[in-house]
Order: C-alpha cells, then sequence, then structure tokens
C-alpha cells in the first residue's frame, strides 16, 4: 500500500509538540513494514532552514479561492529512513516568523493557509502519486478529508483513495467564519450541523471528523474520553456517532533517541541492570541548573512541557506553598503560554533554591531532565497520550500523574504488596489528590531504597516502541483501503 501523510509538524524539520514525534515516526515505521509512505509538510521558515535550496518537483501548482488563486510550488524533500518528503511552498503563508500565531494571537488567514496546505497536498499527488490512504493529522490537515469527499468527489483518480484522520487533541478545531466557505469554494450544503458548522462557526476538525473514513485518537483511554464533554470539547455527539469507525492507537516513543543505555545528551549512560550512571546523570542536572549543592537525599522533581493550560500547572500553583518548603527540589523546563511562564517565573522568584524554571525549548535540556530527576510531575488536565511520562519511565524517572488518557494507559500504579506497578497516579483533577500522590512517590523514595529501586526499574523494563502501534495502523489502513474499492 501506499501511504501519504499529511500534517503541519514533523521532526526532525519542525516541532512544537508531540505531534511532530509521532508524524516523524510513523511514516519510517509504515515503509519498515514494506509499504510505501510520502510526508507532505507546509514548506514554513523553519523547514526552510533545516532543509535550504529543495528542488522544485512541481512548480506552480493552482489552488482557487474565492475571488483569486494562489499559488504553491512542492518541493523534493528526499527520502529519509524509506519515507519520501515532498515540502508545499507558498511564501506568502508559510514563510513566517512562527508556525500558528504571533504573541498576541492565531495568524487571521490560518483558514487560508492549512486549506491551502491540504488543497495542495491533493493536487501534488495526482501527479507524484495518488496513494491508497491519506493519513490526516489533527485539523491542520482536516480539509483535506473535506475536499477529497466535496470538490473531487468526482476526480476519478482521487475518489478510491481512502482517509484516516489522527485526533492528537481535540482541544484544538480550527474554528473559523461561515464565510469560510463560499472562501474556499464548497458548497453551502457542507454548512450544517451534521457537517462543517460548529456554533455557526466553520470547524475544520469537525469536518475532518465527518469526512474521514476511520478516525483514531493517540490512547484508548482517550478514545472513550472525546466522546464525553467533558474531554470532547464540544466533538462529543459527533464522534459518538463514529463510535464505529473511532479507535485509540497508543503512540510509541523512538528509543533511539530516548533510551539511557545510549543517550548522546546525557552525562552517563545506564540500564536496568546497572543503575550507577544514574547518579552522575543527576548530578549533571543539579549543575546545569545551579543547584549542586542539592543532597541525595532530596528528591529532584522534573517538569518539561508545553506550558499550556492542558497541562495542569495550576495544580501546582495551589500545592507550591507547601511541597516547596519540604525537603525536595524541583526543575522545570518549557515554554508557552505567557501566563503560565509567568506562573513559573514568580515560583521561581518566590522560592529561590527549592526551584530552578527555564524557559526555554532545548531538546539536549529535556533529555537531561529525564535522566537526572528521581520523579517526574504530569498533573495534565488533559492528555490524549503524552509521550514525556513514556520517557520517565525509560529513564526510572517514577511518574506521578493525573489518571486521564494516555497517562493512564501508560503509568500503573505503584502496589507496595506486590511491588508491581510504574508510578503514582490521582484520579481526579484535584490539588490535595495531586499532593498526596507526590507524598507517596517522595515517601517511597526516602524511606525504602529497594523498594524505590524496584519501581524504577518496573518502569524501565516497559516497552512502547512504535512496533506494536505501527501494526496496528497497517491493519486499520488495510481495512479502509478494502471499504474503499
Ligand atoms: P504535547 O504534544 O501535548 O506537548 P507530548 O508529551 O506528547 O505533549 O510531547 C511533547 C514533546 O515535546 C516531547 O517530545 C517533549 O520532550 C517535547 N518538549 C516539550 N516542551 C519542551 C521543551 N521546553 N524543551 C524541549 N522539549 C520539549
Ligand atoms: C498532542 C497531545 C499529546 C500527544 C501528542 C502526540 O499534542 O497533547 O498528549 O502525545 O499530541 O500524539
Amino acid at each position: 500500500m501506499h501511504i501519504v501523510f499529511a500534517a503541519s509538524e514533523c521532526v526532525p524539520y519542525v516541532k512544537t509538540g508531540g505531534l511532530a514525534d509521532v508524524v516523524g515516526a510513523v511514516p519510517r515505521e509504515i515503509a519498515r513494514l514494506g509499504h510505501q509512505a510520502t510526508v507532505y509538510l507546509p514548506y514554513y521558515r523553519q523547514v526552510r532552514e533545516r532543509a535550504p535550496a529543495k528542488k522544485p518537483v512541481i512548480r506552480s501548482l493552482t489552488i482557487p479561492f474565492a475571488y483569486y488563486n494562489r499559488f504553491a510550488t512542492i518541493l523534493d524533500g528526499g527520502k529519509h529512513a524509506g519515507v519520501q518528503f515532498y515540502f508545499v511552498d507558498c511564501p506568502e503563508l508559510f514563510d513566517r516568523e512562527s508556525l500558528y500565531a504571533t504573541p498576541t494571537g492565531d495568524y487571521l488567514d490560518n483558514w487560508e493557509r492549512f486549506a491551502l496546505f491540504c488543497r495542495a497536498t491533493l493536487e501534488a499527488t495526482k501527479q507524484l502519486g495518488v496513494p491508497d490512504i491519506f493519513h490526516v493529522h489533527d485539523w491542520q490537515a482536516s480539509m483535506l478529508s473535506v475536499y477529497l469527499r466535496t470538490v473531487y468527489y468526482f476526480d476519478p483518480v482521487l475518489r478510491n483513495a481512502g482517509t484516516v484522520l489522527t485526533i492528537h487533541n481535540a482541544g484544538y478545531q480550527g474554528w473559523f467564519p461561515p464565510q469560510t466557505t463560499e472562501r474556499l469554494l464548497l458548497p453551502w450544503d457542507v454548512f450544517t450541523m451534521d457537517k462543517v458548522e460548529h456554533y455557526d462557526s466553520f470547524n475544520y476538525l469537525k469536518g475532518g471528523i465527518v469526512y474521514s473514513d476511520a478516525i483514531t485518537t493517540v490512547s484508548k483511554k482517550y478514545a472513550e474520553e472525546i466522546k464525553t464533554p467533558a474531554y470532547g470539547n464540544g466533538m462529543e455527539s459527533v464522534l459518538t456517532k463514529r463510535a464505529a469507525d473511532l479507535h485509540g492507537i497508543l503512540n510509541g516513543v523512538d528509543y533511539e533517541e530516548w533510551d539511557p543505555a545510549t543517550d548522546h545528551n546525557i552525562a552517563a549512560h545506564y540500564t536496568p541492570e546497572n543503575l550507577a550512571g544514574k547518579a552522575e546523570c543527576r548530578k549533571d542536572l543539579l549543575y546545569a541548573f545551579g543547584a549542586s549543592h542539592i543532597s541525595p537525599e532530596t528528591p529532584v522533581l522534573g517538569i518539561v512541557s508545553r506550558f499550556a493550560s492542558q497541562k495542569g500547572f495550576d495544580l501546582i500553583a495551589q500545592i507550591a506553598n507547601r511541597l516547596l518548603n519540604e525537603d525536595v527540589y524541583l526543575v522545570a523546563l518549557g515554554t508557552g503560554e505567557p501566563y503560565y511562564e509567568g506562573l513559573f517565573r514568580s515560583l521561581n522568584d518566590q522560592f529561590a533554591g527549592k526551584i530552578s524554571v527555564r524557559i526555554a525549548y532545548d531538546d539536549a535540556l529535556a533529555h537531561k531532565v529525564e535522566a537526572g530527576s528521581d520523579i517526574f510531575l504530569m498533573p495534565s488536565r488533559y492528555e490524549p497520550c503524552g509521550l514525556n511520562q513514556i520517557y520517565s519511565l525509560k529513564y526510572g524517572t517514577v511518574p506521578v500523574v493525573h489518571a486521564t488518557g494516555g497517562l493512564d494507559d501508560t503509568v500503573q500504579e505503584w502496589n507496595p504488596e506486590t511491588k508491581e506497578g510504574t508510578g503514582f497516579k490521582f484520579p481526579n483533577y484535584d490539588a490535595e489528590q495531586f499532593y498526596s500522590a507526590i507524598h507517596r512517590a517522595i515517601a517511597l523514595f526516602r524511606t525504602d531504597k529497594a523498594a524505590w529501586t524496584a519501581l524504577m526499574r518496573n518502569g524501565m523494563k516497559q516497552n512502547y516502541s512504535w512496533a506494536g502501534p505501527a501494526k496496528e495502523y497497517a491493519a486499520l489502513y488495510e481495512e479502509v483501503a478494502r471499504r474503499r474499492s
């Protein structure tokens, strides 16, 4: 089979979160299984900086909008690890300071940027190879499914292709005014409640959900949660309608990048059998954060995250006073919404000597935090999958997580009787419960080194490689292709 992946982020070219990791990994794994895999990405300034002067394979694709046409060029990004990359170049739309927004808000033409990306991808495949399946990701690529089943409905080349939409985060949907319908030259009959209309807006994600053949999310638990009002962000009823075609496929992680036995970003290597290197990594981390004075008996709590309301840092704010007056040290690395950056900055000032915050996006430092911390905090309000808790498991850094989405699916509560389990969870999004879960972790760390080591080893032995999930995706592609033929 031939699968075309359309997404707004992909490592190593451009990344703001886990979406990029997943889009970097799945095509490679699908190619490993013997399928043909092609990735289409917008040629943002950030991609151009990493991959300059690419050869055009299609010049001047015409993408019509109401009253004007735009022109896109398709650049050949080459073949890497068995995956062919193409970039959709349209400098007026993609050659910008950032991907989605300025500090004051989203780019006002995001409706056009990502519709162009989708339509140019469809058009390009007519010349470069129409796949059996288009695998589209999040709202930014959702319009591909909408175009395919509306304006391309009778297209003899494209019409047999199947579509799979993966929802990485139902909290981001792409809401635009109703007039988007005619701006995109779509018939007004798509603008109804059972199609793309949502509270009188044109909702790209909803369009993807309605028009794709199958829908996946990135954990089994989140696939259940998004069918409820508490997690669906308004998509619950349309997702419930599509329940038979909605699947949870848990993300894997790339152990070539994230394995303390081989990681080139950390001070020393270690394995479940020989943990000695972890103490070196802890020293190195504390040195990097200016906290070399911290005693080995003090638990180091780590955070690496986008700073966004999804990630649950309001709970940190609520317990900070108590927690940071105890014998703990908190290391936090993140960037994002000004409110949460401000929150961490003020904690940093208020609790000097107990916390060190780095407002930055720094991949190497993220590896150091994973390796050097004793406990990893992820109190996310909701978490479709989450990758950092899975990295933490591998690095023997015990996760404390809210039992939601992928956090619930990947972390098992420690059982002191049986010595089974990999971390600590709290059931409700609640500061007291979070505090008590951190305290279960700290108590074990302080009082029972043998049990703590067993807990670390349990986590390190978990296997969340991509091999399993890739087979689940391949089986789904086969099923969708069968349905289409
Ligand atoms: P999300 O996609 O919601 O942000 P995930 O846990 O799925 O959450 O993925 C986050 C990814 O981004 C991980 O690979 C993580 O290491 C990385 N990351 C997030 N913030 C930072 C940061 N400040 N510096 C380096 N890496 C980061
Ligand atoms: C989203 C989610 C995160 C998930 C990632 C990759 O950004 O917030 O939970 O791991 O996508 O699927």
